[in-house]
């Protein structure tokens, strides 16, 4: 708390990332980073990368990495937008587009970032609970809105909509903008890019940090008609000219152009997900259908509490909400088969688990 601190600052509640431990030998599960490292063309171009050049300011565009973008999505490099990570993708969003005299919807849990962006830019929104199977039913967001956002695959609860679902929002929501969040999409769920060239008011949003394996290089884009490009494209300019620098734009072009390497990652994170879904499942767990990189997971004699602290005294390291509707859950990143390994053993000798187990 400081005197000199502008009035609005006193009342913000930050969002607080996964911890980034500087313990080394943890296995750390907690912050949906992928496993793997980026494809090998990345290490290449950080290689070959000719320092001198970076005394000059990066192409305040990204020319290229829009250029490789709309070669790999089919669109125009017109309806395309990139960010430094999606978050600041989402926070120039939020402002572009949100700012309403009505108030933006979004899940009751979903990415604790948005109601942090709502009270930042002082935007007005409206909670709406998930079902009882934890799934967003979009049938609930056609009320006069100031926009729509949430995640596919939704977080921390993994669980993925169809297109026909987010197809009949759009028919019936014409007037306000639906952003649609995809950063865990490449691990099993349909993209609403399909649906980018015939609906004047979706936002499609992605990020190289999940499926490309770049979490360290943030960077996020966005996909949608021209003139909703052009708005982010204003507020980002009234912000910061440069938010990709050469080598984010290097690394994700490089990564772009492995498809065989993205694919074979994903199917590989798919793979380890489900037999570690199943392994938990043995355990007594309670596991919700992942269409991500990690698992949503609870057991229903042990506290949510309990067991990440458990874990974390082994050296793993899982992410606990304490929020009420979650808190009982863990959220649990698919890392290697090794990773898993050691945590559905270090799981089963819980001591309430392995008397379960054995009786
Ligand atoms: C749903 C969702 N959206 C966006 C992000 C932000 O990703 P990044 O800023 O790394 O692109 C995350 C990060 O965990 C996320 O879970």
């Amino acid at each position: 708390m400081s005197k000199f601190w502008s009035p609005a600052i006193h009342s913000l509640v930050p969002y607080t990332p996964g911890e980034q431990p500087k313990v080394a030998g943890l296995i750390k599960l907690n912050t949906n980073e992928n496993p793997y490292p980026p494809a090998p063309g990345v290490s290449a171009a950080l290689h070959s990368f000719p320092s001198e050049r970076l005394r000059l300011y990066p192409d305040p565009d990204a020319g290229r990495l829009k250029q490789a973008l709309a070669e790999d999505s089919g669109l125009e490099t017109r309806q395309i937008f990139v960010g430094n990570g999606s978050d600041e993708v989402l926070a120039l969003a939020f402002m572009a587009f949100f700012r309403q005299n009505a108030p933006l919807l979004m899940p009751e849990t979903t990415y604790s970032f948005y109601d942090v962006y709502c009270d930042l830019f002082d935007i007005d929104y409206r909670k709406i609970p998930l079902d009882q199977q934890f799934r967003i039913d979009l049938a609930h967001y056609r009320t006069p809105n100031g926009g729509i956002i949430f995640a596919n695959p939704n977080a921390p609860t993994g669980i993925a909509l169809g297109l026909d679902a987010i197809r009949s929002l759009l028919e019936a929501n014409t007037e306000t903008l639906v952003l649609v969040d995809e950063a865990y999409v490449d691990f099993g769920a349909e993209s609403a890019l399909a649906l980018v060239n015939e609906f004047p008011n979706l936002l499609v949003v992605q990020t190289f940090s999940k499926s490309r394996s770049l979490a360290g290089m943030r960077i996020g884009f966005a996909f949608g008609h021209p003139a909703l490009i052009e708005g982010l494209e204003r507020v980002k300019n009234s912000f910061n000219s440069y938010p990709l620098d050469m080598l984010a734009i290097e690394t994700a072009c490089a990564a772009l152009a492995d498809r065989d390497y993205f694919v074979a990652t994903c199917q590989r994170i798919v793979d380890t997900r489900e037999s570690a879904a199943e392994r938990l499942t043995a355990l007594g767990f309670n596991v919700l259908p992942s269409s991500t990189n990690f698992l949503f997971a609870r057991h229903p004699d042990i506290p949510g509490a309990e067991l990440m602290s458990y874990l974390r005294s082994h050296n793993i390291l899982v992410r606990h909400f304490s929020k009420e509707q979650i808190a009982d859950y863990l959220r649990i990143t698919v890392g290697t088969d090794d990773e898993m390994d050691a945590l559905v053993t270090t799981l089963a000798r819980h001591p309430e688990l392995s008397s379960k187990l054995s009786a």
